[in-house]
């Protein structure tokens, strides 16, 4: 869904580097191999985003495996493939396919059982999951979920040479695929020529923080190259945040309302208290997610 080209937002003062982040190399599902840049020990300076995944690997000994059926409770789930297909199909009957370039938004809610798996035996596979949180009035909703192929993801371009696909939240009057009230997520894939530049308005309070995925990018002249993620601070005085590419550049730029409750996560089970933890176990092993 391309939305032309659109004139460069003004932001009087960029938001500043706070911190780089090296993602640690993992393994989760049956055996796939992850890097994970957002972990526990960042969910209370990113708050409301819980977790981030990227994964990428011409090697299908890395990913064949998926991630079979398991269970998610208190929260939403990104998944952005950037190359590559993934099935996933839920307790509830609904199966979908993600192709390269789409993106499958899922809340969680009260809970889901599902898998994930690669619909591929060999060449490359690359994207991204994130969690982000949900209220505490939300935790219990009811789950749902929906794909949306690369055609229906909202794109423009800016006269600074910037190529953004809004996945959430809105980018220079253009509205992403998804928008949520309460964390007010804004999910932006942004593709950078050499030397280019995007500027985006970001609401002061909101926590925001970018993972450069190819190239590397300058932000108030701290540098920030592949694969890091870079916290950006939350400067009252800044309107937003102003990139610049050293050379072809992608990067995710993420923000959100933190909710300020308290976090208990437990694996897949993200509530507020240990009680509510223990509940989601309960309701899981006497199959009441089904
Ligand atoms: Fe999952």
């Amino acid at each position: 869904m391309h939305n032309g080209i659109r004139k460069q937002e003004e932001v009087h003062g960029s938001r500043k580097v706070e911190q780089l982040v090296t993602g640690q190399v993992t393994s989760d599902g049956a055996g796939v191999t992850l890097t994970r840049v957002l972990g526990q020990a960042l969910q209370r300076r990113l708050d409301p985003f819980l977790m981030l995944d990227a994964f990428g690997s011409d090697n299908p000994g890395d990913y064949i495996a998926g991630f079979p059926d398991h269970p998610h409770r208190g929260f939403e789930t990104v998944t952005y493939m950037i190359a590559g297909r993934m099935r996933h199909r839920d307790n509830a009957g609904h199966e979908g396919l993600l192709e390269s370039g789409g993106v499958q938004w899922m809340t969680a809610g009260r809970g889901v059982i599902h898998s994930e798996i690669p619909e591929q035996a060999e060449g490359r596979m690359e994207g991204f999951q994130l969690w982000l949180n949900l209220p505490r009035t939300e935790k219990m909703a009811a789950p749902w979920y929906q794909d949306f192929p690369k055609a229906e993801l909202p794109r423009f371009e800016t006269e600074a040479g910037a190529t953004v696909t809004v996945i959430a939240g809105e980018s220079h009057g253009v509205r992403g695929a998804i928008r949520r009230d309460t964390t007010a997520p804004l999910y932006l894939d942004v593709h950078l020529s050499a030397g280019a530049q995007f500027a985006q308005t970001l609401p002061a309070g909101h926590n925001a923080f970018l993972y450069v995925y190819r190239g590397g990018v300058h932000v108030g002249g701290h540098a920030v190259p592949a694969p890091r993620m870079a916290i950006l601070t939350n400067d009252p005085q800044a309107q937003g945040v102003v990139i610049t590419a050293d050379d072809d550049a992608r990067i995710l730029l993420m923000a959100g309302r933190p909710l300020h409750e308290p976090i208990v996560q437990h694996g897949p089970f993200v509530m507020n208290t240990e009680q509510e933890i223990r509940q989601a176990m309960e309701d899981f092993r006497a199959g009441s997610f089904a």
